[in-house]
C-alpha cells in the first residue's frame, strides 16, 4: 500500500497520544455540536449537497466545540480520495473540531467485505487524526473511542481498553462523556448480538460496567441515522441523526426518528443534550441510490467449466 497523504488539517484533528486542553477560553455553559454520517465523497457526491446546509447551520449555532462520530466519508474505509476530500470539508468549519471514525472510514467486522484492520486505522490516523482521544476541560473529560474494534479480539481492542481505564481512573473530580460511532445497544442493554448496528454483547458489558464503576454522564453516538435519547443507570444516551440520509424500509425498524440533523450538548455542572432536526437539509434516503453507492456484493456466478 502506499503511504498516505498527509493533510494540513487544524492542531485538533491532528494524532495527539497525550490528553490536550481546549484552546478556547474556558466559560461555562460550553456547547458542544455532534454531527455525525457526513457519508461524503468526491466521486460519489450523492450527499455532498447536504454539507454546505450543516455547515451554515453549525456556524449560526456559534458552538465552543464540534465533534463528528464518524462515517465522514462514503468509503475512506478503501479510497484514500474520500478521506482526503471529506476532512478539508471538516476543515472548514470555522470551530474546533474533533472527530472518530465510522465503519465507512475504516472498516467493520471481522469477516465483512471491510474489516477494520491496521493498514485502515493507519490511514485515518495519517490523514484525519487520532482514532480515540481525551480531551479535558476544568469540569469534563471528554472521551472519544474507537467503537469498530470492540469485540474484534484484537491487541488493538484490549489497548484501547486499557487505555479507557486509564483515562476514566485519571479523570479526577471532572464529569466524564463518551463519544462514539456505534451504539451500546440498539433496543435493550441485555439484548444479544445486533450483528451491524450496536456494540457486541460482551465489550458492551465491560462498557456499561466502566461506565457505572465511574458515573459516566454521557455516551453519545451515530451510526443507526436515527434521533433517539434513552439512559441506562445514571448514564444518558443519545444517538445523533445523521446529516445525509436516513435508511427507509430496506432495514427492519428501529427505536428513534428518521430524521436528519445534529445534537446539541451543552456543559454545565451536567449534561444537557438535545436532538435537532435541521430543516435544511435535503430528505435523502439511502434505498433510492443503494445500488449506486453502496453496491451489494454480486451474486455468486456458476463456475466457469473449462475443458
Ligand atoms: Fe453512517
Amino acid at each position: 500500500m502506499k503511504t498516505p497523504r498527509k493533510l494540513g488539517l487544524k492542531p485538533a484533528c491532528l494524532p495527539q497520544s497525550a490528553t490536550r486542553q481546549f484552546d478556547f477560553e474556558e466559560r461555562y455553559p460550553v456547547r458542544i455540536i455532534q454531527i455525525t454520517d457526513t457519508h461524503l465523497s468526491p466521486s460519489k457526491p450523492h450527499f455532498n449537497a447536504n454539507w454546505s446546509p450543516l455547515a451554515q447551520w453549525v456556524a449560526d449555532q456559534k458552538p465552543d466545540l464540534v465533534i463528528h462520530t464518524g462515517d465522514l466519508s462514503v468509503d475512506g474505509a478503501d479510497i484514500e480520495d474520500d478521506l482526503a476530500f471529506s476532512a478539508n470539508l471538516l476543515n472548514q468549519l470555522s470551530v474546533q473540531v474533533l472527530c472518530l471514525p465510522g465503519n465507512h472510514d475504516i472498516g467493520h467486522m471481522p469477516g465483512s467485505a471491510q474489516p477494520v484492520n491496521a493498514t485502515r486505522i493507519d490511514r485515518w490516523r495519517e490523514m484525519v487524526g487520532p482514532d480515540r482521544w481525551t480531551y479535558d476541560t476544568d469540569k469534563w473529560r471528554l472521551i472519544g473511542l474507537n467503537s469498530l474494534i470492540l469485540g474484534n479480539d484484537s491487541l488493538e481492542e484490549e489497548e484501547q481498553f486499557d487505555w479507557l481505564e486509564d483515562a476514566l481512573g485519571e479523570a479526577e473530580t471532572r464529569q466524564i462523556a463518551i463519544f462514539a460511532h456505534k451504539p451500546l445497544f440498539v433496543d435493550a442493554a441485555d439484548e444479544g448480538e445486533t450483528g451491524y448496528w450496536s456494540v457486541r454483547p460482551t465489550p458492551r458489558k465491560r462498557l456499561l460496567d466502566l461506565f457505572e464503576e465511574y458515573e459516566v454522564a454521557l455516551h453519545a453516538s451515530g451510526h443507526l441515522h436515527r434521533g433517539w435519547q434513552g439512559t441506562h443507570n445514571n448514564t444518558g444516551l443519545v444517538w445523533a441523526p445523521a446529516s445525509s440520509f436516513t435508511v427507509g424500509d430496506m432495514e427492519r425498524d428501529m427505536p428513534g426518528e428518521r430524521i436528519l440533523g445534529a445534537a446539541i450538548h451543552t456543559l454545565t455542572d451536567r449534561v444537557k443534550s438535545e436532538i435537532v432536526e435541521i430543516d435544511a437539509l435535503s430528505r435523502f434516503v439511502l434505498d433510492d441510490v443503494i445500488e449506486e453507492v453502496y453496491p451489494r456484493a454480486p451474486k455468486a456466478q456458476p463456475a466457469e467449466i473449462t475443458a
